[in-house]
């Protein structure tokens, strides 16, 4: 199916006769610096920071550097279609936004701002389980909107059971199994603020709307809130989980499963031995393992081993159309979006949301065309050159 393109950059230049300009800045860079001064200063690290020294989530960002993009001339770009269908979702530009939790924190109207400028830019969304908001009043403001639903695995498989099917019954079409986070990295930013939002209530919504999670607690959570969200604190990751647990989610969950925070080719290949639909190669944007491999680095091998077997998608370091078009050139088929939103989300709520992805989607479709790719399956690794 052929999509219209963004025009976003037309309106910008239009509105810019009569001397208006964008409401927040067009580059990632200048909306963290504009989100930062609108957020309290905690908020702003929550979502910034990353573990340990850093190191991770700044290679992430260097790995996308040392691939250089190879423009190629004259080829037919008048009408591109940049369209496709992931999982069984169609998908307009190959993006879409990354499970996020505690929005709370950077807009009052956290998830369902999200999920409303999601469906008017028709971007599939990813709910988090560590939303502050509950699955359902998502769904509700995402409307027709596409959404998956990311699940962080309790130890209490009651509350997992129960987190799969509000998610299906809700009209979530994907599970995405977030595997890199059974415990919290040390993240200094935060601690040096002393600041975990879900010790304060923010984040766990979803539990503390869950039948499964309720019937787990000694008394009511309304009654007694400290205890339940020590109880949340008891059963939000199990790491003792393996492999061989796997089967577990085919039992709770119909549709697709894509299992998130794969960077080994090895445990790309008992994925797709496992018989998930899809992986996501992720580092968690650098707030899990320091050190860990910059999340680039690890799409080659991955591609290779189990391209052929499994859908692979990207992320951790996405900031711009080019990095859209690096990601999908090494093999990714489509990548998710994640701080870049998130700042959008703290400058104007769902317009700033809208803001980010529509300037996103108007900068992939421009270089794709500049670079002479008229489909996604143009691209190959022949557009790119790794520097020394
Ligand atoms: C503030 C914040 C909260 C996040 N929460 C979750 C989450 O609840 N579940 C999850 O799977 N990933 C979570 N992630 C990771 C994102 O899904 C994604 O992997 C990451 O943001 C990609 O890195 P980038 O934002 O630097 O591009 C979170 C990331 C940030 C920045």
């Amino acid at each position: 199916m052929s999509q219209p393109l963004e025009t976003y950059q037309d309106e910008i230049y239009l509105n810019g006769l009569t001397w208006a300009v964008p409401p927040y800045p067009t580059d990632v860079s200048g909306l963290e610096e504009a989100a930062r001064a609108v957020m309290t200063p905690r908020a702003f690290d929550y979502v910034a920071g990353a573990a340990g020294s850093g190191d991770t989530a700044r290679e992430n960002i260097e790995a996308f550097r040392r691939w250089r993009i190879v423009p190629r001339m004259l080829t037919d770009v008048s009408a591109p279609d940049y369209g496709s269908r992931v999982l069984g979702t169609e998908l307009a530009a190959p993006f879409l936004l990354a499970p996020v939790g505690v929005l709370a924190i950077a807009h009052p109207d956290g998830e369902q701002a999200v999920a409303r400028a999601a469906r008017a830019a028709a971007v599939p969304m990813i709910l988090s389980t560590a939303a502050s908001t509950a699955i359902e009043e998502v769904a509700a403001a995402n409307g027709d909107g596409q959404r998956w639903y990311q699940l962080y695995w309790p130890s209490d498989r009651a509350v997992a059971a129960s987190l799969l099917g509000r998610a299906e019954a809700a009209g979530y079409s994907v599970i995405v199994v977030t595997l890199d986070t059974r415990t919290l990295a040390w993240r200094p930013r935060d601690l040096d603020n002393g600041y975990l939002p879900f010790l304060q209530g923010i984040g766990v919504q979803n539990y503390l709307s869950d039948p499964g999670f309720r019937a787990g607690l000694s008394s009511p959570a309304d009654e007694d809130p400290g205890g339940a969200i020590l109880r949340y604190t008891q059963i939000f990751g199990d790491l003792s989980l393996t492999w061989d647990d796997l089967p577990f989610l085919r039992e709770h969950w119909h549709g697709p499963i894509a299992l998130k925070g794969i960077l080994s080719a090895a445990d790309a290949v008992r994925a797709a031995d496992a018989g998930v639909e899809g992986i996501i190669v992720s580092n968690h944007g650098g707030r899990q393992v320091d050190g860990a491999i910059g999340a680039l680095d690890a799409l080659p091998a991955v591609v290779q081993a189990v391209g052929g077997r499994l859908t692979v998608l990207f992320d951790s370091g996405i900031r711009g159309g080019a990095d859209i078009v690096k990601a999908l050139a090494l093999g990714a088929r489509a990548v998710l979006i994640g701080r870049p939103y998130v700042y959008g989300l703290a400058l104007g709520g769902e317009a700033g949301v809208r803001h980010v992805l529509r300037a996103l989607r108007n900068d992939f479709e421009l270089t794709m065309r500049l670079a002479g790719a008229a489909s996604l399956a143009d691209l190959g690794p022949e557009f790119l050159h790794q520097r020394s």
